[in-house]
């Protein structure tokens, strides 16, 4: 179990904008198959929100991630470095993001990089991004290239 942390008031704000922008995304969650809505919102370094809802497709492994859509709308605007992540569903218990998305993730997080988990009931789990991709495959490793 990972401790919490307390937040302070800016940012409880910056939190509160990830939420809204991830729950609107959820909205638009194209989920026929699993009927699993997921929203995904990061913040960036200069302080603007991308988010993303995962996209399935009838050919099933076609699917991808609410994260790695946030990140594709990040990237396409420039954007490389994000400060804050948080993801939203439906769901018994806060949604952690896939194996995958935790390497997405960290391609542009550090270590520390706090990420925010919720179900839409309201339970919360956050922890940072070492904690949950711990040992990751980073640049370092690519030294010797
Ligand atoms: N999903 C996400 O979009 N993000 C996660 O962090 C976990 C899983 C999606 C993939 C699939 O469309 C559905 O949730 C069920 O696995």
């Amino acid at each position: 179990m990972v401790a919490p942390t307390l937040i302070n008031q800016s940012e409880m704000e910056s939190l509160m904008s990830l939420l809204d922008a991830a729950k609107r995304a959820r909205e638009n969650a194209h989920a026929p198959y699993s009927n699993f809505k997921v929203g995904a919102a990061v913040k960036t370094a200069s302080g603007e929100i991308f988010a993303g809802c995962n996209v399935e497709n009838v050919a099933y492994p076609e699917g991808t991630c609410a994260e790695a859509g946030a990140i594709a709308a990040m990237v396409m605007a420039g954007q490389r470095e994000i400060t804050e992540a948080l993801v939203i569903a439906d769901a018994p218990l806060p949604v952690t993001p896939c194996g995958g998305c935790r390497q997405k993730l960290r391609e542009f997080c550090g270590p520390e990089t706090r990420v925010t988990m919720l179900t839409t009931g309201g339970a919360e789990q956050v922890m940072t991004m070492a904690e949950l991709l711990p040992g990751a495959f980073t640049n370092a490793h690519l030294e010797n290239t």
